[in-house]
């Protein structure tokens, strides 16, 4: 995947110790962003962006869980400045990936952040001997899926009526690691 960002300090070798204190990366408009593991004091400011961005927000237990029980779990918070802008809650089993949630503080977005943050997470797996990622998408969520296809993921299949607020369909997408 193409880097979505001018620079970073990323070393994939050293993943779990740098996602804890924090990985920089500097975005393509200047910016630096900071991402790193989610932590207690995390769990307000990104319950505020998954209210704000999906009709059928997941309730904030869903987060609490992503900090009291870790194993397994590759979730993610990204900074700007104080700023909490984004998360990304992710499952990790042995040689398979699962995103289960990602959002962007809305006047963040098209920033590159989002893309960041897969371009983060596919080196990881690459590192980990990730085989494949998986992850569910409305179907009528056309941002989420444009920027899905740009890292790599394909549509292969869908869920009937999978969003119980109001029967949408979800797409099954995939991303088979190199
Ligand atoms: C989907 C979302 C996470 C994208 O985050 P983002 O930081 O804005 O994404 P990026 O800036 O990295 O954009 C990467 C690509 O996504 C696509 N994309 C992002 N926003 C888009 C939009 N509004 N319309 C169309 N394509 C869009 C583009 O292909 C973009 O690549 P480009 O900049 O080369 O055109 C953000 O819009 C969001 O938080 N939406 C609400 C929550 C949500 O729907 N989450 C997904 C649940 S499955």
């Amino acid at each position: 995947m193409e880097r979505p960002f001018q620079s970073t300090d990323f070393d994939v070798q050293n993943w779990r110790e740098q996602i804890k204190s924090g990985v920089t990366f500097t975005l393509l408009n200047g910016q630096q962003l900071i991402v790193r593991s989610i932590q207690q004091h995390d769990i307000g400011p990104a319950y505020l962006i998954e209210k704000a961005s999906f009709k059928d927000a997941w309730p904030k237990i869903a987060f609490q869980l992503e900090v009291d029980d870790p194993q397994y779990r590759i979730s993610l918070v990204g900074y700007i400045g104080d700023r909490l802008v984004t998360y990304i809650l992710c499952y990790h089993i042995i040689d398979e990936m699962h995103i289960n949630n990602i959002a962007v503080a809305n006047e963040f977005r098209q920033q590159g952040i989002a893309s960041t943050i897969f371009w983060l997470l596919t080196e990881i797996g690459n590192y980990c001997g990730v085989h494949v990622s998986h992850l569910e998408v409305r179907r009528s969520n056309l941002a989420a899926i444009a920027l899905y296809e740009k890292c790599g993921y394909r549509v292969v299949g869908s869920r009937k009526k999978y969003y119980e607020s109001d029967n949408e369909d979800a797409l099954t997408m995939s991303r088979y690691h190199t």
